[in-house]
Parts: C-alpha cells; structure tokens; sequence
C-alpha cells in the first residue's frame, strides 16, 4: 500500500482508542488535546491518514524519584517525561513541579509543545515532564537532591539532540543549572544545550525569562490592532503572577494599558485605576501575597472572570476557563498565556459570544522561541545581545500571528483551529516525508 498521502484517494477514517495506561472514565487534559485534534482532522486533507500519529505519545518514561529528606527519611515521588512527538526534530518541553501533576496532564502538556513548536515553525518536536511534587514544601537542599535523582532517572532519553527540557511551573533557572550538571556528570562533558532557561553564566540565553511573557505581548497586541483595542489605557487582567504572568504584565503596563486584576495562587485583587506590576512584584516578594497590595481591592476567585477589562490572560494553569465562568467573561480578547487554561466547551462559548482567543500554541511560544535561540547559541558557543534576540522574537512572532490570521479569515474557524491547521500540517508532512520504520 503506498504512504504518500498525495496518491491515497480516500483516508480511512480511523477509530481512537484511550490507551490503556488512561483512565476512559476520567481521562484528564490529554482529552483536551484529542478533541482539539477531532476539530482539525477535517481541515488536513489527505494528511489525515497519518492523524492517529498525533494522538499516540511517541515514548513515555515513568520513573520512581527517591531521595533523603532534610530529617533523614526517604521520599518517593512520582516523575514523568513524555516525548509526544519527533517527527520535525528533537523533542522539547518544560519540566513542572506541582503536586496535580500526573500522566494525562504531561502527555497533554507535551502534545501542546508538538503543536506549538510547529505553528512557529522552530524544528523541534513536542516533550514536557513532571514530578508530583508541591516544591513549596521541600529546602533548597530537598529540591535539588529530587532535580539531580530525577535527571538521572530521565538522562536515558535527554539529550542535546534528543530531548531538551525548560523551566515550567515551579521550575526555574536554578533547577537548570542541577539539572545540566547532573547530565553533565552522567555523560562526562559539560553539555549546556541539554536544557534551556539555564542562568546566563551558564551559557543562558539574554531574554530568555521575559520570553514568554513578552510573546504573550506581541501576540497580544497584534491581536488588538485587528479588533481596534488601542493599547494605550487597554485593561488588562491577568491570572498567574510567575514567570508568564508576572513579564506580561510588566510588558503590557510599559506599553501604556492598565492592569486591573492579578490573580495568583494566593489571591485576587482588583483596581479601575490600575495596579503598577512592579509595586505588585515587591508586595509578593515582602508578604509572599499578592492580597493587601496598597491601593487595591480584594476579589473571590470566581469575581475575577467577571471583573470589567478588555483583555484577560490566563497565565497560571490548565482548564481555568471552562462552561462555569466563560460566560461571565467581560473581556473582548483572551491571550494564552497557560498552556492548555481554555476547556473546548469553552472555546465554544466564547467563540458565539464573538471574544477572540490567541490560543497557547501560539501566545506562549516566545519562550519556547528562545529557548531555541539559547540552544543554537550554545552549540555554536557565540552569544547574541538581548536587541538581537528580541528583535527575532518579536519578528518570529508577529510573522506567527500574521499568518495565522490570515488561515483563521481563509477558512472562517478561530485563531486555536488556524494554528492547528498549520502545525499539524507541518508535523504530517514531515510524518508522511520520513514514512514508517522499518
Ligand atoms: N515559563 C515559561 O517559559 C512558559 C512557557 C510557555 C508556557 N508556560 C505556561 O504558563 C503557565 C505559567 O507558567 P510559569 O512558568 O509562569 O509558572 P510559575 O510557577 O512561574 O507561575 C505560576 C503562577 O500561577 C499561579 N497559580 C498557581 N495555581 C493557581 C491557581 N489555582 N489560581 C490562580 N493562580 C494560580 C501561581 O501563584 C503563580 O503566580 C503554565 O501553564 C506553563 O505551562 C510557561
């Protein structure tokens, strides 16, 4: 049987199965990522014959992470790393440290890297890891005996060229520079391209921690020239004051518009007249809180989808935006920061409501973006200036965000399933090119 999918007359339509190792009655958030590859299916032509592809992680690696804590005893933890998909080049995704974190939910993350890596078109395929872990509670000296016991367990299937991990959600460039010196150790070489988002001494890229944030800018105000939401005065509200929410909301205020809401773990507060996101970064690091910010009310965690702004970024978690609150949602523009913080009941609802959704794959990809920057540079030991770097990230981007709008008025389906369209396209035809080993 040929596997061009130029001469196949008709693609069989094919059943998926849940696998195994998921639970059918409770799936979790790699159901998200298997409806939204439904919604695209019928725009992939003849690619379609290699769709089940896409649904099936590649290679997943469950691995036991044991370590003595401070008061003597051993701990065991749960770690993940799963490489959804390498068809377009070495698989590359974050590490996150949550105590929710479980299989679905990475196998999900790592699907939304494969689908984001190629809707920007950087040659990578798709990974995310995980340990169940809530960091909060563990010493310095805890995290770095789980980071270093964990890059081992997981350095059989790492690699400059295999599988490059990053920070995530509770990970940051400390737990980097562990990590790339475990590997280091293991393989006997210092190899910093084994992860990115590493410290700038240690072969670190300039830009790298704003990246996303910063993309979520540029995606952001993009997207407003096109729904004529002038920046200057815009409202913004934002949920997850980290690494994402925290530089785009940063960026966004330096830009002129007006931050109303922040939403974090701890809290939420609110302010019409706006909330300086450095005041705020101080308040945080002071009290550990991002309630009892001088000059700012306090909100329930449900009022802040219903607080007046024009643009929301969800910039925390997965499935925050869901049948419960998209209604009540005031805002004309959503901007991805999270991966995965809009169920697709909701994207539904917010699509007839006529509110537009710069999906993740898209809005979040300026750190994967130089991420890609910072292992180029690493290989090549020759380092660019921050100018340098974030004029190609703003360009990457914004080219990203052009050409996806135009597929999104071409066939008259959200901004999500435009850049669906693109990166699955782009993950197939390499698929199809390679064909099937053996
Ligand atoms: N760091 C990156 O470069 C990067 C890149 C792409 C996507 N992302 C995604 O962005 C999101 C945030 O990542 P990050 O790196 O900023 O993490 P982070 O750990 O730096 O920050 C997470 C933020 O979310 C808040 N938060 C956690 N649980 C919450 C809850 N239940 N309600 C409200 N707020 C809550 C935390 O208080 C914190 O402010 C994740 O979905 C991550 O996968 C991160």
């Amino acid at each position: 049987m040929s596997t061009d999918p130029q001469t196949q007359t008709q693609p069989k339509p094919v059943q998926h199965d849940i696998p195994s190792y998921l639970d059918p009655n409770n799936i979790g958030a790699y159901e998200i990522f298997l409806e939204q590859v439904d919604r695209v299916t019928p725009y992939l032509g003849n690619l379609a014959y290699w769709v089940e592809t896409l649904k099936r992680p590649k290679r997943i690696l469950v691995v036991d992470v044991p370590i003595h804590l401070d008061d003597g005893s051993v701990a065991h933890f749960e770690g993940y790393r799963v490489q959804h998909n390498t068809s377009r080049g070495p698989a590359k995704g974050g590490i996150r440290y949550h105590q929710d974190v479980n299989l679905s939910e990475v196998m999900a993350l790592s699907a939304w890297m494969t689908i984001k890596n190629a809707a920007v078109n950087v040659p990578y395929g798709g990974g995310k890891g995980g340990i169940r872990i809530d960091p909060r509670k563990y010493s310095q000296g805890e995290l770095e005996r789980l980071t270093r016991r964990f890059t081992t367990e997981i350095g059989l299937i790492i690699g400059p060229e295999k599988d490059i991990p990053a920070p995530d959600v509770n990970t940051n460039p400390q737990i980097m520079a562990w990590m790339m010196d475990t590997y280091s150790m293991n393989v006997g070489r210092t190899a910093t391209g084994v992860v990115t988002g590493k410290p700038i001494s240690l072969g670190g890229s300039l830009g790298r921690s704003d990246a996303t944030g910063r993309g979520v800018f540029v995606t952001g105000a993009e997207a407003m020239k096109k729904l004529g939401i002038s920046m200057e005065g815009a409202r913004i509200a934002v949920q997850g004051f980290g690494n994402v929410g925290n530089a785009a909301a940063r960026i966004f205020h330096d830009h002129g518009a007006k931050i109303v809401a922040i939403q974090d773990v701890t809290g939420t507060v609110y302010s019409a007249a706006g909330i300086d996101p450095y005041k705020a970064m101080q308040h945080l690091a002071d009290t550990g809180k991002i309630i009892g910010l001088a000059g700012t009310d306090e909100l329930s965690r449900d009022e802040f989808w219903g607080a007046d702004c024009d643009v929301l970024i969800p910039a925390a978690l997965e499935k925050q935006i869901t049948e419960a609150n998209a209604d009540q949602i005031k805002a004309k523009l959503i901007v991805e920061g999270a991966n995965g913080p809009t169920i697709p009941a909701a994207d539904d609802i917010l699509a007839g409501r006529g509110v537009t959704v710069v999906p993740d794959v898209l809005a979040n990809a300026g750190g994967v973006t130089v991420s890609y920057f910072e292992w180029v540079q690493d290989f090549s030991s020759f380092f660019w200036t921050e100018d340098e770097i974030n004029q190609r990230l703003d360009r990457i981007m914004t080219e990203a965000f052009l050409s996806l709008w135009d597929v999104k008025e071409r066939h008259g389906v959200t901004l999500r399933t435009a850049a669906y369209i693109v990166a699955c396209t782009r993950v197939l035809e390499a698929r199809a090119l390679r064909g099937l080993y053996p």
